[in-house]
């Protein structure tokens, strides 16, 4: 699989008539998602703060619209909820990076880090359940490796994506029959979240440091959004129906080794 393309038949892992929420929808893992979900047919709105964007993908796909939506703004989030009457799928994906130990890691910064990668999590999963349950609906949660493992000057952002890791299980316990809640942890994706930190931090050594990232994945490579994309797929679908509460790794290797 090159990992650009879609690996399903026409006739498999189908979401034709689902209706699909995908925070973070404009770049990167949530773009790939988009264009997956609704080429697996269904009708994807692209969430996002960055609107113009979500717009700009939105009118490359059949069923898709845009939604300007902030994930930790309350407000957003209820006009949100207000003006959506079926969902079957959330996809949790807005996120962000941050680089510090737990010395070099401001209390603003680590405010912010749980404001957009955990407490959005919470917010926008309770804003549309009742939607949710009502369709006994789909919950993906895009976690990471930095959930699972330490990873050097991440403690904020492992902190974060630990907490996404434990409010999947906690769902999926709350809602065995309700609801359906997995979690993706993906390693390092090539998306504009990497190249935005290799811009921030690395801008005079990128390509050495493109090659640390992809040595530390035992394939040998970067990710790419598709491959991610793929699995929530899958995840979302009827062949998926007895996966529950999981947290499944995409890292080339990484949390094997
Ligand atoms: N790229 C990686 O290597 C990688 C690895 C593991 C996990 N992840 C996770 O995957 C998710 C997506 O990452 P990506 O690499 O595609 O990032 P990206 O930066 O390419 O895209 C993130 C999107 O989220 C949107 N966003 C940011 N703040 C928002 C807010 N407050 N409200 C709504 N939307 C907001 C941005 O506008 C952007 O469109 C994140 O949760 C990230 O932590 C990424």
């Amino acid at each position: 699989m090159s990992g650009r393309t879609s690996p399903f038949s026409t006739d498999s892992f189908r979401l034709d008539g689902k209706h699909a929420l995908i925070t973070g929808g404009a770049s990167g893992i949530g773009e790939a998602t988009c264009r997956e979900l609704a080429r697996a047919g269904a009708h994807v709105l692209v969430a996002d703060i960055n609107v113009d964007k979500a717009r700009a993908l939105a009118t490359t796909l059949e069923t898709a619209e845009a939604l300007h939506l902030d994930v930790i703004s309350e407000d957003s989030i209820r006009a949100a909820a207000d003006a959506i009457t079926r969902l079957d799928i959330l996809v949790n994906n807005a996120g962000i990076g941050h680089v510090g130990n737990i010395s070099t890691t401001d209390p603003d910064d680590f405010d912010r880090l749980i404001q957009v990668n955990v407490r959005s999590v919470y917010l926008v999963t309770r804003a549309f359940l009742p939607q949710l349950l009502a369709t006994r609906g789909t919950i993906v949660n895009i976690g990471s490796v930095a959930g699972l493992v330490g990873i050097k000057q991440r403690f904020a952002y492992c902190t974060s994506k630990g907490a996404v890791v434990a409010m999947t299980r906690q769902l999926a316990v709350e809602y065995p029959r309700e609801l359906r809640v997995n979690c993706i942890c993906p390693g390092t994706v090539e998306t504009p979240f990497v190249e935005g930190y290799l811009e921030k931090y690395h801008a005079h050594e990128k390509d050495k440091i493109r090659a640390e990232l992809r040595a530390r994945q035992p394939v040998g490579r970067l990710g790419t959004p598709q491959e991610v994309a793929s699995l929530v797929r899958y995840v979302c679908s009827q062949e998926a129906e007895f996966m529950n509460g999981s947290i499944i790794t995409i890292d080339g290797g990484w949390t094997a080794a």
